[in-house]
């Protein structure tokens, strides 16, 4: 059965000319037929190296927009357009405002975990493997960090010279991820390393050995010395670091590390939108062309 779903989708990809981006929090066997899996930052830069004319992007919403943003020649798909990131909505335009008003030298950072709505109010966009270099690199010294507070204070910390105001979005999946459980699992074993993602908590990045975007902690895993590891961030990223780490374990921080839209994309629905053309991220011209500026800014920044 999944043999067949994978020669239909091969087949298909010929045929419409496509390729198949996937985040690392999708389903393994999704990750497995991408031709492309990585972190949002990675997956961002590559949509703009492509040739094919026809993007499958197995991930929540704002990776297929950012896709279409970056690339408005290209067919982008989405699996499954209910595929949302739920943080993406949390941050408010009046809010935007208000705080440009009440600060002068302000630049608006906005996570690429964002609505591209939210992206035309901002100045530049970041991801969690860039949000370091990018953030000291800017002129400004007030920064407004939106829509992951988690994140914003996070780098806040490592940026001290800059004055930081945050919104109060988050992700409900690293939230989850208590440093009460944390402290539990690293009872059970005294001698792996915590790996998190800067989406967590304070509390809950404070026990941890190394920060860093899903990409960073798959780094990480495989250079360091350590043979146990627990994972803080949505366990997607297991089948890479399994696969590719036969001789070291892995354990999960707590028991919600599961993203319910990331989950919804599945390989059926992969062969169903290529098949059928459905799931095509469509993005107004108007809305394009601003939040283009803050894209584009980022991948800049980032080299
Ligand atoms: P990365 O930037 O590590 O890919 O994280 C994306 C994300 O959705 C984290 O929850
Ligand atoms: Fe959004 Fe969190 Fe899911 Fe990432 S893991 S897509 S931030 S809800």
């Amino acid at each position: 059965m999944v043999g067949e779903i994978i020669e239909e989708i091969e087949k298909l990809k010929k045929e419409k000319d496509a390729v198949i981006l996937a985040h690392y929090y999708v389903a393994d066997w999704v990750q497995e037929i991408a031709d492309y899996v990585g972190d949002s930052y990675y997956l961002a830069k590559v949509a703009t190296e492509l040739k094919e004319s026809t993007i499958v992007f197995a991930g929540v919403s704002f990776m297929g927009e950012s896709a279409k943003i970056l690339n408005p020649e290209k067919t982008v798909l989405m699996p499954d357009m209910n595929a949302d990131c739920p943080m993406a909505h949390m941050a408010a335009v009046e809010r935007i405002e208000q705080v440009r008003k009440e600060y002068d030298d302000l630049a608006v950072v906005c996570y690429i975990n964002s609505t591209a709505e939210l992206k035309t109010h901002s100045d530049v966009c970041v991801t969690s493997s860039n949000a370091m270099k990018i953030v000291k690199s800017l002129p400004n010294k007030n920064i407004f960090f939106i829509p992951d507070e988690n994140l914003g204070r996070y780098i806040a910390s490592k940026v001290p010279d800059k004055n930081f105001i945050f919104n109060d979005g988050f992700c409900h999946v690293h939230k989850g991820i208590t440093a009460e459980q944390l402290k539990a699992v690293k009872e059970e074993h005294p001698d792996a390393e915590v790996l998190a993602h800067p989406e967590c908590t304070t509390a809950t990045l404070e026990l941890a050995d190394y920060i860093g975007s899903t990409a960073g902690i798959i780094d990480y895993a495989g250079k360091s010395d350590s043979k146990e590891f627990i994972i803080a961030t949505e366990l997607g990223v297991m089948y890479q670091l399994e696969t590719n780490n036969p001789g070291k374990k892995f354990y999960s921080a707590g028991s919600t590390q599961t993203c319910p839209n990331m989950k919804k994309v599945t390989l059926e629905k992969v062969r169903d939108c290529l098949r059928d053309n459905t799931g095509v991220v469509e993005v107004s011209d108007e809305k394009r062309a601003a939040a283009l500026k803050p894209l584009s800014r980022m991948l800049e920044l980032a080299k």
